[in-house]
């Protein structure tokens, strides 16, 4: 700070100033700031700890605070530190002494603990939302595209054929899971830690629970030293905010795949494609490849604050300040991203006919070949055996499976008779006709599932 004040005989250094301002990102904490504020001169009023005169010239001074930051008409003042330092500040230039009251109770440290945690919250609710509609529009397109068949790949090499809707479905389920570790993450987050005071409690007769319910918690923290030195939330934010990313950059990755001109399964909508500047021919994939490269930098953040985190001793300490950065990057980006995403995958087209030719092209039916074999008593072993020199000699003869002859299938097994010529792509699908195949009938019942959980969310 650099008016002298307490058991200050000179102002910080400037550069030492400068250092330790956290003003440039963390005004952004202002409405929780001023929502806790208000909430604690209440209280404090309940108490008798302040009039109710006071705590209203508080209140109303606060209220206007919030419009002069929201008209844009505050102006925050690196040497006062911190946002909290800039709020109160200033309400006691508007409101006179009686505004240094409103600290009576309270520490930076519960306090900057409390505006996180609302912060924290509301992030929580957004990505809720954002993740239901990014579910939404993985339904509208497989619902759309219902009979497309598209190769299901292991080792990126063509494996079995699968219906569109049955992959673009395992994101849905990726997203579920996302949406249940945000909102698991959010029980730990829903936690008051006002009355925490700097670390040991506070000396006053406060009135937690007031707060709690003022303030839209579900529960007040339990230990005033945990309290203040915990950030695990934000930390858990981070994480399953890392997990959600990862899963957006594998579709991310399927997209540019898909999009390329070797796959050609899906064409972007010019709205979610860029040109080059110099090659006039192309359309490149731009926004899903951003959103495969942001991963990297909200892992990063994750990585960072664990590091700052360990081996702290308890309970408050100033490292603790490097928390904010990396977690509103973190929801921003989130955010951002399963935003514009929605609207990428509810816009691209799918080519349904280079789809149905990838699946014609490889010997994608080979499992089914010796699945018909084991029907007929062949052990599955011994059928995956002569099934692949079967594929082998086929390739060999620049044949697909199809195009052999009975006889010359018969060399390989006796086994084989007419039905041979019955295993299609089709039947394929159609036979993986348990829960979580790829059959129609499975997929239709998935869908109608995930619209089911979609739906509720909703409601
Ligand atoms: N700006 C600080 C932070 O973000 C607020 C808490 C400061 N507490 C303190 N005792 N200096 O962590």
């Amino acid at each position: 700070m650099s008016h002298i004040h307490g058991r200050f005989h000179k102002a910080a250094d400037k550069l030492a100033a400068e250092y330790t301002t956290s003003i440039p990102f963390d005004w952004r904490l202002y409405p929780y700031d001023i929502a806790g504020s208000i909430a604690h001169a209440k209280m404090l009023a309940k108490q008798g700890i302040i009039s109710t005169k006071e705590a209203e010239i508080i209140t109303e001074g606060l209220a206007s605070i919030r419009e002069e930051i929201e008209r844009g008409k505050f102006q925050f003042k690196p040497e006062l530190e911190d946002v909290h330092m800039n709020i109160e500040a200033r309400l006691i230039e508007k409101v006179g002494e009686v505004g240094g009251k409103l600290h009576t109770a309270r520490s930076r440290n519960d306090q900057v603990a409390l505006d996180l945690r609302l912060l924290a919250k509301e992030a929580i609710s957004k990505t809720l939302i954002k993740l239901r509609e990014l579910q939404q529009a993985l339904i509208s397109l497989a619902e759309a595209n219902k009979g497309v068949v598209i190769p299901g790949y292991t080792h990126l090499q063509p494996a079995q054929p699968v219906l569109l809707a049955h992959h673009l479905l395992a994101y849905f389920e990726m997203l579920q899971r996302d949406s249940d570790r945000f909102s698991n993450c959010l029980q730990r987050t829903d936690v008051m830690p006002l009355g925490s005071g700097a670390l040991a409690g506070v000396t006053y007769n406060v009135d937690r629970e007031f707060l709690a319910r003022e303030l839209g918690f579900s529960q007040i923290s339990q230990n005033s030293i945990d309290a203040v030195s915990d950030r695990d939330f934000v930390i858990e934010y981070e994480a399953s905010a890392s997990l959600c990313m990862m899963h957006l950059s594998r579709l991310a990755e399927e997209i540019i795949l898909w999009s390329s001109a070797e796959f050609n399964f899906i064409e972007l909508d010019e709205a979610y494609a860029t040109g080059s500047s110099i090659m006039p021919q192309k359309k490149n994939p731009d926004v899903a490849e951003l959103v495969r490269g942001k991963t990297g930098r909200v892992y990063g953040n994750l990585m960072a604050l664990l590091t700052t985190m360990k081996a702290l001793p308890l309970s408050y300490n100033r490292d603790m300040q490097e928390d904010k950065e990396g977690f509103f990057d973190t929801i921003d980006t989130l955010l951002s991203t399963l935003e514009v995403f929605a609207g990428l995958v509810k816009t691209l087209r799918v080519k349904t006919e280079n789809a149905g030719q990838a699946v014609r092209r490889g010997y994608i039916l080979a499992t089914d070949l010796a699945d018909y074999l084991v029907k007929k008593g062949e052990p599955f072993r011994t059928a995956h055996n002569i099934v692949g020199g079967l594929v082998s000699y086929a390739m060999e003869k620049g044949k697909s499976l199809s195009e052999l002859s009975l006889t010359e299938y018969k060399e390989f097994s006796p086994l084989f008779g007419e039905e041979v010529y019955s295993i299609t792509i089709e039947s394929s699908i159609a036979a993986r006709d348990n829960t979580g195949g790829t059959a129609p009938k499975q997929v239709e019942r998935a869908l109608a599932i995930a619209k089911k959980i979609v739906r509720e969310k909703t409601g």
